[in-house]
């Protein structure tokens, strides 16, 4: 759940407006389930729920490494973080000083997270999400079959009580058939059982 944070130096990162309700709206009804949770958040100001193991991380790399310390134990994966897909070539150790009239930042790219796990999937249901701009239902049936994903949550930026920050989310889920089903806009607490009563079904 959440945004990472990728540093610039100790006092910048680069980072997104994801707030992680959407993750821990799914953590809290899955430990309500009674499954065993995991949540791997980057930084957020919300407050895990109770019952489940909360995993702090910053960085795109660091998600990444914490959730493969856990992917064996687990069956379900549900990939609802915002993760940069680049980072800073570079993390100063001290303050970047002000001095020309421009700086270059060099990005490099950081790992794939789910795109990772969709390799080594084997009898695991792998969940993600996908947040678009334009080509919503192209670009998430994309990254459902290059990412090896069981369904693919997708919501557009752009609609009005989707996406960032929102109590509520107006999405479209689709499968690794093709199968695009256009949800009405819900809470995100809502669409967090949907999500889990998808998951039971296959
Ligand atoms: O946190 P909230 O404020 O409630 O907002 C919720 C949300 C908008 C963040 C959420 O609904 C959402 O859409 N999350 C995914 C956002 C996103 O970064 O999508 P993407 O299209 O860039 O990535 C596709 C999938 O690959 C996602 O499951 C993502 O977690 C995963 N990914 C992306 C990049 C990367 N390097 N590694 C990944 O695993």
């Amino acid at each position: 759940a959440g945004p990472t944070r990728e540093a610039i130096d100790p006092v910048r990162y680069i980072s997104n407006h994801s707030t992680g309700k959407m993750g821990y709206s799914i953590a809290y009804k899955a430990v309500d389930r009674g499954a065993k949770v995991y949540l791997i958040s980057g930084p957020t100001s919300l407050k895990a729920p109770e019952g489940v193991q909360l995993i702090p991380v910053n960085s795109a790399r660091e998600m990444h490494e914490k959730i493969m310390e856990h992917y064996d134990e687990a069956d379900i994966v549900i990939m609802s973080a915002a993760v940069a897909d680049y980072a800073p070539a570079i993390t100063h150790q001290q303050k970047v000083k002000k001095s020309d009239e421009k700086l270059i930042l060099e990005l490099v790219k950081n790992p794939d997270i789910l795109y990772e796990l969709g390799k080594i999937k084997g009898d695991k249901i792998l969940v993600g999400f996908a947040m678009e701009t334009e080509n919503l239902v192209e670009n998430a049936k994309e990254k459902v079959s290059k990412k090896n994903l069981d369904f693919i949550v997708a919501n557009d930026l752009f609609t009005e009580g989707a996406g960032f920050g929102t109590d509520t989310n107006v999405v479209k889920i689709i499968d690794r058939r093709g199968n695009v089903e256009s949800l009405p806009k819900m809470a995100k607490l809502d669409l967090a059982d949907l999500i889990l009563d998808r998951i039971i079904k296959l």
